[in-house]
């Protein structure tokens, strides 16, 4: 998991996860993470947005991306983007 594209100015930043084992997946923990990286960007490293994409055909992720509180914004032809804000 990683919070990247931090930019202190702007206050925002981007989220992404690979969970790599599918043995872990489906689990809850994915969301667990998703939950407590938000909590750490707002809180640790004074961000006010977070933003987030997955492919068009991932729709496990898109599900815990909005379970977690990430709004969608808009769509290409490969990705979906979302974001969630403090
Ligand atoms: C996406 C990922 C982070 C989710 O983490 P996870 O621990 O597997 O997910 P969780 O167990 O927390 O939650 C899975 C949720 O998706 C739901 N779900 C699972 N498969 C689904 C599907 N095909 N369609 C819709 N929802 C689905 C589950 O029901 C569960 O939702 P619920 O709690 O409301 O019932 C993880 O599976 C992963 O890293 N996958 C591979 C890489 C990847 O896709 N990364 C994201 C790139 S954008």
């Amino acid at each position: 998991m990683q919070l990247k594209q931090i930019d202190y100015d702007k206050k925002e930043c981007a989220l992404s996860i690979h969970m790599q084992n599918d043995y872990a997946k489906g689990k809850g923990y994915g969301t667990k993470a998703e939950q407590i990286a938000i909590k750490y960007a707002f809180d640790e490293l004074g961000m006010n947005v977070v933003n987030a994409d997955t492919v068009e055909k991932n729709i496990r992720s898109q599900h815990v991306i909005e379970k977690v509180g990430f709004n969608f914004i808009k769509e290409d032809d490969c990705f979906k983007y979302y974001r969630i804000q403090r």
